[in-house]
């Protein structure tokens, strides 16, 4: 369909044509096997688990912003080629107090809640904090967590999804906002993350949380004036870097001016983009290096070079208007100026503070994924949602070769696919009985070893209004399989594979 903006009196809003991955899903179902379409690999055995928002109405009030909705766990559970489908919604106490009330009742990224004037008073003083966690899935502490970008992670039970409550923190550690996308080590298994905290002297808390333990420690912590909005990080396998970009908020406006959370922050350009380098290990800061005005939300990877540079790559845009497009009423419509990430990667001078930055591939990449194993390390290939056609939001999954920029995609008209998530194949046994290691062997192996797995994302049809869990050779993004849910799902934001 043509996409066009604007309303016309007594004609039908115009709707983008994947408009049907907006709309409020109410159904929780339990789906023991799902029709499939070709071959799912014998050895891929274990659950899907995707996060995002699925309902954007309470009461007579929508939400404003596609990041608002309310969190809906799925789970895809693979095993012997059958697959089996379940949702459920995330009883957070946002959830709770909506079905309660029938309202709206806490803040979200792009929506207040309607106070009166006393409520809106009340409210300065001690706004209630959203633990809507509908932006990642993370194995955490003992257990799964739904997380979002308050300090709030909402643990889960991987097979029946069921709410378990708020992750209780063993430690002191304090902070307003976060990050959804903690990195985990490859080979320790730790959890590294970041927290600001808004007052009179802010400061970001680097911390990391050792594989099973529920106790933060805190690596670094630095004081800023105006933090930054910073939906992700990089890490490499010596640093953590906060990427400040300048879309930044003075907390005191953020109490006081009774605008949704993301519209107290204010686009300065003039900053220049600050990176902030920290030893993972030791919390030293290392320096700041001062880069051209960017926004992202996703770092791809990040690691250190031959020269002990810090290299990152990321999906960027010149400025921070990807936002606004995100507000429902305009993505619901399409809007054929969308914004298109620009893969970048970016060099910190080993020996000074500059900043070298270039277009790392032609090809444009959102909700990237790399195989877990290269966190933090040098890498070849990175995979993710693209935009192909102009004002159709995301409509084909990419694999890049971060090396030479070559790019390789998977579009079917009318299809609009989500993150995907890589799976490495299991390493055959030798001989011997033994695992080969994953980066031993001949020469060349380690690299052929990085895309040997299959890409799990699910896709809306946008024709059929239906959702399919699509299984693509990673290596060549040829198609081995797709099991269909007979309705459609909300567009989601970020998920994980567990094995069993
Ligand atoms: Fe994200």
């Amino acid at each position: 369909m043509t996409v066009v903006s604007g309303r016309t009196e007594g004609l039908q809003e115009p709707r983008a044509p994947y408009a049907g991955g907006l709309e409020s899903l109410d159904r929780e179902v339990e789906l023991a096997s799902l029709p499939v379409e070709g071959r799912i690999p014998s050895w891929l055995r274990g659950t899907l688990l995707r996060n995002g928002p699925a309902r954007f109405e309470v009461g007579e009030r929508g939400y404003n912003h596609w990041f608002d909705g309310l969190a809906m766990l799925h789970a895809f559970s693979l095993s012997g080629g059958e697959v089996g489908y379940r949702n459920r919604f995330v009883r957070s106490g946002s959830y709770r107090e909506a079905e309660a009330k029938g309202r709206i009742s806490r803040a979200e990224f792009g929506t207040d809640p309607c106070f009166g004037l006393f409520g809106r008073v009340m409210a300065t003083f001690r706004p209630p904090v959203t633990d809507n966690a509908n932006i990642n899935v993370v194995r955490l502490a003992e257990g799964f967590a739904a997380m979002t970008e308050t300090p709030l992670p909402i643990r889960f039970d991987p097979r029946t999804l069921e709410t378990l409550g708020v992750v209780n923190y063993d430690d002191a550690l304090k902070g307003t906002i976060t990050t959804a996308h903690p990195h985990r080590d490859p080979e320790t298994g730790d959890l590294y993350s970041y927290l600001t905290d808004f007052s009179l002297t802010s400061r970001y808390h680097l911390y990391r949380l050792a594989a099973g333990s529920r106790r933060r420690e805190r690596i670094a912590s630095m004081e800023v004036q105006r933090p930054a909005y910073m939906h992700s990080f990089a890490m490499t396998a010596r640093d953590l870097v906060l990427a400040e970009f300048p879309l930044v908020v003075n907390p005191v406006r953020l109490l006081t001016s009774g605008e949704p959370f993301i519209r107290n922050y204010r686009w300065e350009p003039g900053r220049g983009t600050r990176f902030q380098v920290f030893d993972r290990v030791s919390g030293e800061h290392r320096g700041t290096w001062r880069g051209p005005a960017l926004f992202a939300f996703h770092h791809i990877n990040a690691f250190v070079d031959e020269e002990g540079a810090v290299v990152m790559d990321l999906a960027g845009y010149d400025d921070p208007r990807i936002i606004d497009f995100l507000y429902l009423e305009s993505l619901r419509r399409g809007e054929p100026d969308f914004p298109r990430p620009t893969t970048w990667r970016i060099r910190l001078d080993p020996g000074g503070d500059g900043v070298e930055r270039r277009v790392l591939s032609e090809q444009n990449i959102e909700l990237p994924r790399v195989n877990e194993s290269r966190v933090g390390r040098p890498y070849r290939y990175a995979w993710g949602t693209a935009n192909r056609v102009r004002g159709h939001f995301t409509d084909a999954l990419v694999k890049i070769d971060v090396t030479t920029g070559e790019a390789s995609s998977w579009y079917r008209e009318g299809c609009f696919p989500g993150e995907p998530v890589f799976v490495p194949r299991p390493q055959e046994k030798t001989a011997q009985g033994e695992a080969p290691a994953m980066d031993g062997g001949a020469a060349g192996s380690q690299q052929d070893a990085e895309d040997d797995g299959v890409l799990l994302s699910v896709v809306l049809d946008a024709r059929a209004s239906t959702s399919f869990l699509l299984v693509l050779d990673a290596a060549t993004l040829s198609e081995e399989a797709r099991a269909t849910v007979p309705h459609a799902l909300p567009l989601g934001f970020h998920g994980a594979f567990y094995g069993s």
